[in-house]
């Protein structure tokens, strides 16, 4: 997108972090900004602080788990502004346990959550945001769990993977659509992430206290989220695939690929071996 100012932005998790970084910057630049979360008042705390810089603000709740209630938030939206132009695919969660001590219900809330939730958004605002005129960008957010591996959080990582191969087909389909698509892939970022389970639904496990104090103690000396906002920002006027916040995940990711490449060279290597017979 060229032009920011007088545009409309929605995000989902607006009440808290990263949407809540992600909001303020979108209205730092003139953007009129629809927020949704589960957690009515941090919504409405954030509504107040949008409306500061002068722009037109909606807060409503939201469980993104919840279809019909993604339809419903981009019906209100669409009727209060008329259009929306940049949706921010942002509500997350995570768990923390190895593999083998992983409970069902863990597994269900984060997919539910950092995964349907990103589908549930695409299927409410898609359709309409391609019949509309004009510019037009999708945001989700993964991490950069979603490109390289990450002990203890497998239900996370599985979600982020498959939130940055949607991203990536959204990017692919782009003229098809004449929508533009980033993924946000942040490494630590000082937001309320370690206590996700303070908003886990009744029917997804119910609130958990269980607390993470060195994860915490690494989240705490993160990223300031609206420095991750303003580089959303940024990226969505550059039309940028992949964000990365941190230059310091590269190397995990570069291990990764090193992986992956040195398994097609294996693979070459026994196709020459295999057609010399
Ligand atoms: N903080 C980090 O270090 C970090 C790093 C990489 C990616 N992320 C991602 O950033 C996104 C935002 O997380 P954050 O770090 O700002 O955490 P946060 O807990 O501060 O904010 C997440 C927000 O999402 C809301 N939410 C949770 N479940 C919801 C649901 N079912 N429906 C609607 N809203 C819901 C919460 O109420 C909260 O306001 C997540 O997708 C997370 O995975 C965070």
């Amino acid at each position: 997108m060229r032009e920011l100012a007088g545009k409309v932005a929605v995000v989902t998790g607006g009440g808290s972090g990263i949407g809540r970084g992600m909001a303020l910057a979108f209205a730092e630049a003139g953007m009129h900004v629809a927020i949704g979360d589960i957690d009515r008042q941090a919504a409405q705390d954030v509504l107040r602080e949008i409306e500061r810089h002068g722009v037109r603000a909606l807060a409503l709740q939201l469980d993104v788990t919840d279809r019909d209630a993604v339809y419903a938030f981009a019906e209100r939206i669409f009727a209060e502004f008329g259009a929306v132009h940049l949706l921010c695919n942002n509500a997350g969660v995570v768990t923390f346990d190895p593999m083998d001590k992983i409970k069902d219900e863990d597994w269900r809330w984060v997919c539910a959550v950092n995964l349907d939730g990103v589908v549930h958004g695409l299927q409410a605002f898609l359709p309409r945001m391609k019949a509309q005129p004009g510019e037009k960008h999708v945001v989700n957010t993964a991490s950069i769990a979603g490109v390289a591996p990450h002990t203890e959080i497998a239900p996370y990582v599985a979600s982020k993977y498959a939130v940055v191969g949607i991203s990536e087909t959204l990017y692919a389909e782009r003229d098809q659509h004449g929508i533009g698509s980033s993924v946000l892939c942040p490494g630590n970022v000082r937001t309320k992430i370690v206590s996700s389970g303070r908003n886990r639904q009744d029917a997804l496990g119910g609130p958990d206290g269980r607390e993470h104090p060195d994860v915490q103690r690494q989240i705490e000396a993160g990223m300031d989220p609206l420095e991750v906002g303003r580089i959303v920002r940024q990226a969505v006027l550059d039309d940028e695939l992949y964000i990365f916040t941190h230059s310091d995940t590269r190397r995990i990711t570069e291990e990764r690929f090193q992986r992956i490449l040195a398994a097609f060279d294996r693979c070459d290597e026994r196709s020459r071996s295999t057609s010399a017979k």
